[in-house]
């Protein structure tokens, strides 16, 4: 018997039906037919509510007062946490949603790599399929191939799942049963890769709370993306050859403070397909802003700059930046996030102040119109966004002419300092105490010349700044 043909267990009659009913009413439409980034995620949860998932629209951007563990919502998991835990009851034991996620507060944050590779993206929706007890590895496994190869036609030969390799400090060996799961249905061993704590085992590091032995499927895009060197496989960082799209987690520990383990009361299932990768691998795309989920803006951006994406390294990070970030201001100022100077309201300044930077590069003036067009893109499914077009324009725009001052002076001063040495801890200083000019803005210019930042020294001087003010 095949795991969708098991009826969730324990789910109340009246669950049951609505979970049948919305899937009769949609499953049709999109199964098996799958392009477009729209068709991927309902054709996602339409999957996943036929096989006895109970369907929910993503939660807000900001975790529940009663989770401080991270500034935003950082996977789709992170809402379901009382569920994991055992401290709630689910209202079914099988959930599918897709969940906007932003990975840009704190240790949470994928920031940096933003503009630089084909993949990385800081605000995101995550597709995921989840087990309260339910079905398990095994379980989790059949799905997500079920899903991969026959609806959205992946190839499976192209597939390489990695696995769990073992840590002894967790007191836990390499986990075999993902491997024989794998290799269960027609993965040769061969094909499934070991990695280590840091890739494959997920979970709040340093924080306490569920985790687990992940496996990730990755996608080789074939040799015209790789580095050609002969250790390349899925986890190289030299190339793009192995696109890692989606996590498998097999929730069953809770961590504590000390960094040991206790199993949770039940074994669950917490997974996250990257809707933007799907569409990627999908399309056969060059990267996620090359899908249709970002043509409207990307054509609103080139048209308006007159610059092309691809007419320079400078162009091409300057769109994805203005694509990610645009996408993270509209989503934050639409839920009430006005910018600041710490916790979220810093992070949307940032963004806001990072975008019009980037956009400077290219000639484009006024950022407080990019949201325009994203809420034309993401709006047919995030009402939210639609609802609050006006007042999201209006905090981009006000904090776009408060900090177009500051990088006008700034800049001036920057673009004086010598580019021949590493910038100094007092130069940095300057320009971020005297002029506004944030250390982050400093680092990136000086990258992009092939400069250094003494970003240590930077950091000393202020703290004894902090001190005697
Ligand atoms: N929670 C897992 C992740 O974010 C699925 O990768």
């Amino acid at each position: 018997m095949r795991i969708h043909d098991v009826a969730p267990g324990t789910a109340t009659a009246a669950v049951r039906d609505w979970v049948q009913g919305g899937a009769r009413r949609r499953a049709a439409a999109t199964i098996g037919r799958m392009k477009t980034t729209a068709e991927l995620r309902e054709g996602f949860l339409s999957f996943f509510e036929e096989r006895g998932h109970l369907r929910f629209p993503s939660w807000s951007l900001i975790p529940p007062p009663e989770d401080p563990s991270t500034l935003f919502i950082s996977a789709g998991m992170q809402p379901l946490k009382p569920y994991f835990s055992g401290e709630k009851q689910p209202p079914a034991p099988r959930f599918t949603t897709v969940q906007k996620v932003l990975r840009a507060g704190g240790k949470d944050t994928d920031l940096d790599e933003v503009g630089l590779t084909a993949r990385h993206a800081s605000m995101f929706e995550m597709l995921g399929n989840f087990s309260f007890g339910d079905y398990f590895k095994d379980g989790a496994i059949d799905l997500a191939w079920e899903f991969v190869t026959e609806h959205m036609g992946l190839h499976p030969d192209r597939i390489w799942p990695t696995v769990f390799a073992g840590d002894p400090e967790l007191g836990l060996g390499e986990d075999e049963v993902a491997v024989a799961g794998w290799m269960r249905i027609g993965v040769p061993r061969e094909r499934i890769i070991p990695l280590p704590r840091s890739e494959n085992f997920w979970g709040p590091a340093g924080e306490t709370g569920p985790c687990g032995p992940c496996s990730e499927l990755n996608y080789d895009r074939g040799e015209e993306h790789g580095c050609g060197e002969p250790d390349c496989a899925p986890g190289c960082d030299r190339c793009e050859r192995f696109l890692e799209f989606w996590n498998l987690v097999f929730m069953e520990y809770h961590l504590h403070a000390d960094g040991s383990l206790t199993p949770l009361p039940k074994q669950n299932i917490d997974t996250g397909l990257g809707l933007e990768r799907g569409a990627m691998l999908l399309q056969e795309a060059e990267s996620i802003f090359d899908t249709d989920g970002f043509r409207l803006i990307m054509d609103w951006i080139e048209r308006e700059s007159g610059v092309g994406y691809s007419t320079s390294p400078v162009a091409t990070k300057a769109h994805r930046v203005l694509c990610d970030h645009g996408r993270g201001m509209t989503f934050l100022a639409a839920e009430g996030v006005v910018p600041g100077n710490e916790g979220r309201g810093y992070v949307l300044r940032r963004l806001i102040r990072r975008a019009v930077v980037q956009a400077r590069r290219i000639g484009l003036d006024d950022v407080y119109r990019l949201p325009g067009v994203i809420v034309e893109q993401v709006g047919p499914w995030y009402p939210e966004v639609v609802e609050n077009a006006a007042r999201v324009e209006e905090v981009v725009r006000l904090e776009e002419e408060r900090f177009r001052e500051t990088l006008e002076r700034g800049s001036k001063v920057f673009d004086e300092l010598d580019a021949s040495e590493a910038i100094s801890a007092d130069d940095a200083f300057t320009l971020a105490a005297t002029y506004g000019f944030p250390i982050e803005l400093t680092v990136e210019l000086a990258e992009e010349r092939g400069q250094a930042v003494d970003v240590d020294g930077y950091r000393e001087r202020m703290a004894e700044h902090r001190e005697i003010s």
